[in-house]
């Protein structure tokens, strides 16, 4: 089995379905390996952070966000309704399944974003955090208020407020909020742009009216990855000594999960004309390019153990759904001998040399993909 082929037994099993809004807010509460997590972190580290080695950068990236250039965007046009009136409609079951699990997951991760930026506002003081945390939570929360208007399309809306109570928070120490969420805003700026690029080259397989708003979209979650760009770069020791690990460490575990989770939504790909394996390369590409502004390694996507290794993943993921739907005994002792197989895996990625990069003096990188 290619991971590009995963047939809908298999996703149907990875995903499950989402028939209500009950289905659909329990899904968004589900905390595993492959979903979108809530972080807390230590505030009072936060709150100490000096930015004054980037105090230029700094202060323009603040006049972008007080700008605001997309403080018009995120409102549904005549359009907009018209298009899911036509289109919805047309979606096979399948396809519209994988559909709502990418737009349940998108939103869980945005509103995420949302929390925790939310979070650290309120408990620092540091006027340069406090202030582009404002700006942030600012923008996701217009992310995923607009992600949940489509789901209310489907009379799925999730209930942001009892999602903030219910779902569980993961404590990250500040340095790998750094890493992972410099990771997650690029990633999501990088996912985001090349399916506009390729619904622009092909409007006809744009198949809901929401990829239309990606462009702008994505230039948010790209400042937002300045910013924290910006945060390790005042802070070199970072991106240094055993640190690099730590970053490879990110780098893979981002990248692998969005692997699996990518392939459990062939026919979403397909139905944009893209093929999941070949989109996830993509999106590695240009997160790997853009990460040159901050990390001194990067991993090699195009080394054969590589690409071994993630298609291996998606193999032991469904192997182990279907363990876990089996239950009893041996499918308990199936799911285990998974969770080795999956660690074992990742370990091999990890040891996969990485390239050797050294810093540009620029700081900055433009949204030019
Ligand atoms: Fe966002
Ligand atoms: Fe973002």
């Amino acid at each position: 089995m290619t991971p590009s082929s995963l047939d809908f037994d298999h996703v149907d099993l990875l995903i499950g379905t989402v028939e209500s809004a009950e289905d659909a807010n329990a899904k968004a509460v589900k905390s595993t390996v492959l979903t979108p997590r809530f972080y807390t972190t230590d505030f009072a580290a936060l709150d100490r952070l000096d930015l004054s080695p980037v105090r230029a950068e700094w202060d323009a990236m603040m006049q972008e966000y007080e700008g605001d250039n997309n403080h018009d965007h995120f409102q549904r046009d005549g359009a907009f309704a018209e298009e899911v009136r036509q289109l919805m409609p047309q979606l096979s079951p399948e396809l519209r399944q994988e559909f709502l699990d990418f737009l349940i997951s998108s939103l869980t991760s945005e509103f995420s974003g949302c929390i925790l930026y939310n979070e650290i506002r309120k408990n620092v003081s540091n006027p340069d955090v406090k202030q582009l945390m404002t700006y942030m939570a600012r923008d996701e929360s217009r992310h995923a208020g607009f992600i949940n208007q489509s789901l209310k399309d489907f009379n799925l809306g999730i209930d942001l407020g009892s999602l903030k109570k219910t779902k569980s928070y993961t404590f990250f120490k500040p340095k790998y909020i750094y890493y992972a969420t410099y990771l997650s805003e690029k990633i999501g700026y990088a996912r985001y742009i090349t399916i506009f690029r390729q619904l622009e080259r092909h409007p006809d397989k744009r198949f809901h009216p929401i990829f239309r708003w990606f462009e702008r979209w994505c230039n948010d979650e790209f400042r937002h990855g300045e910013s924290f760009a910006l945060m390790m770069r005042a802070h070199p020791h970072l991106l240094q000594g055993h640190n690099r690990l730590w970053i490879r460490f990110f780098v893979l575990a981002v990248y692998a999960t969005m692997f699996v989770r990518d392939h459990t939504r062939p026919l979403m790909h397909q139905a944009m004309g893209l093929d999941s394996t070949n989109y996830d390369y993509e999106v590695f590409r240009i997160t790997s390019e853009i990460s040159r502004q901050v990390f001194p390694i990067e991993v090699d996507i195009d080394h054969p153990v590589f690409r071994a290794c993630m298609t291996r993943l998606v193999e032991i993921a469904v192997a182990d759904a279907q363990a876990q739907q089996q239950g009893g005994l041996w499918g308990h002792l199936k799911h285990g001998w998974c969770v080795l197989q999956a660690v074992a895996t990742f370990t091999r990625l990890f040891f996969v040399p990485v390239k050797q990069r050294t810093l540009p003096q620029d700081m900055r990188v433009q949204p030019t993909w």
